[in-house]
């Protein structure tokens, strides 16, 4: 069974074919436009979604080695993330849907984070603690099947990527910095400067990152009148601090987690598991406990459609197809369904501004 899935709810286009559990295919392309606003521009990013998703379609075909012909299903992430955004990739969607008369698959793209794990290693059993962690979303999941899982906890403010890129932009790095910061860390010393590890002890799974926020902002007012030049001076450091701050949190809720229900399995998946320190530091306490962690290759922990085409495909399994018309955006109404929507194919398009990637399993 082949699916050609999409991916368009922030700032990656991404189109990926997977047969079975399989990846075919799974071509990303990073909307660089973003990082001179400091931060994703909604009408921007579904603007370049739309220039971009043909190509990227035609691409992702190609390297699969694969025919629109041979498709079985369709996949697309249709919640939640920016509407405008969400838009462009359900509506590509539905208009192959109807050209091709494909069955259309509707993924949750928090869902599709919370099983990517699962993408490269299939010897992983339910259940699972499943920490999400991304520039939208961090939580803790029990998760005891494909279609049934809980959710534990989640942050109460911001989210951990969120805390990276605001940290990191006070610091005078470029958007989104949370991969900088990562990299810049691994040169400083992480015990120089104490940061707040907010609800660390708390009897929950919850998380709050916008206190470590506030309180690297006043210690950057206070030591360095917040002057680039002189934060310089001891930037690695600070980024090393800021970063322990935030990993000790994760590291320490997702093992509880797991002890708390016994659960011999972590996953970790969104941006941020792409963090050298949270993925050397979760799986050497995991060990401890003998529990098994599974992180996905950074290609997979950033937004891919990989994981939307697996869940798809894992959905299928577990018959759960939809029909196109029950494919709609959350509180959006729906545009009007035409049976002319093949107006994209005649369009010519451009990605050279895009950074785009192209993995393979
Ligand atoms: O999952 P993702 O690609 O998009 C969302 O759904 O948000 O996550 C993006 C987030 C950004 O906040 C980015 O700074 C963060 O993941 N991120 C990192 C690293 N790589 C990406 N944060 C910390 N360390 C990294 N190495
Ligand atoms: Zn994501």
């Amino acid at each position: 069974m082949k699916i050609l899935a999409f991916e368009s709810s922030c700032d990656e286009t991404a189109v990926s074919v997977v047969e079975n559990e399989n990846i075919l295919s799974s071509i990303v392309s990073t909307q660089l436009i973003h990082s001179k606003y400091g931060g994703v521009i909604p009408e921007i990013a579904a603007r370049t979604h739309l220039q971009n998703i043909f190509k990227l379609t035609q691409m992702s075909l190609k390297e699969a080695n694969t025919s629109i012909n041979e498709i079985d299903y369709l996949a697309v992430t249709t919640s939640p993330g920016l509407v405008g955004s969400l838009l462009v990739g359900s509506n590509f969607a539905k208009g192959l849907s109807i050209k091709y008369n494909l069955p259309i698959i509707p993924i949750n793209h928090i869902e599709g984070h919370l099983y990517s794990g699962n993408l490269q290693d299939n010897t992983i059993n339910f259940p699972l603690i499943s920490l999400v962690v991304s520039g939208g979303h961090t939580s803790i999941f029990l998760v005891h099947s494909y279609n049934q899982y809980e959710i534990l906890g989640s942050t109460i403010d911001d989210a951990a990527g969120e805390a990276f890129d605001k940290i990191a932009k006070m610091l005078g790095l470029p958007y989104p910095g949370g991969a900088k910061l990562d990299e810049l860390a691994k040169f400083g010393d992480s015990k120089k400067f104490n940061f707040p590890r907010s609800m660390i002890h708390s009897k929950d799974y919850n998380f709050s990152f916008s206190g470590l926020k506030t309180s690297v902002r006043y210690f950057l007012q206070k030591e360095y009148n917040m002057e680039q030049n002189k934060i310089k001076s001891d930037l690695n450091d600070i980024c090393a601090s800021a970063q322990e701050a935030i990993v000790d949190v994760l590291v320490s809720k997702t093992i509880k987690a797991s002890l708390d229900f016994n659960v011999q399995t972590i996953t970790i998946s969104g941006g941020v598991s792409a963090n050298s320190l949270l993925r050397a530091n979760i799986i050497e306490k995991a060990n401890k406990h003998n529990i098994k962690v599974t992180i996905p290759d950074s290609n997979y922990c950033i937004d891919n459609a990989a994981m939307i085409g697996f869940l798809a495909f894992q959905k299928i399994c577990e018959f759960k197809k939809v029909n196109v018309n029950e494919v709609t955006v959350e509180n959006i109404i729906e545009p009007n369904k035409s049976k002319n929507g093949t107006n994209f194919f005649d369009l010519s398009f451009n990605v050279s501004s895009n950074h785009i990637r192209a993995t393979r399993k």
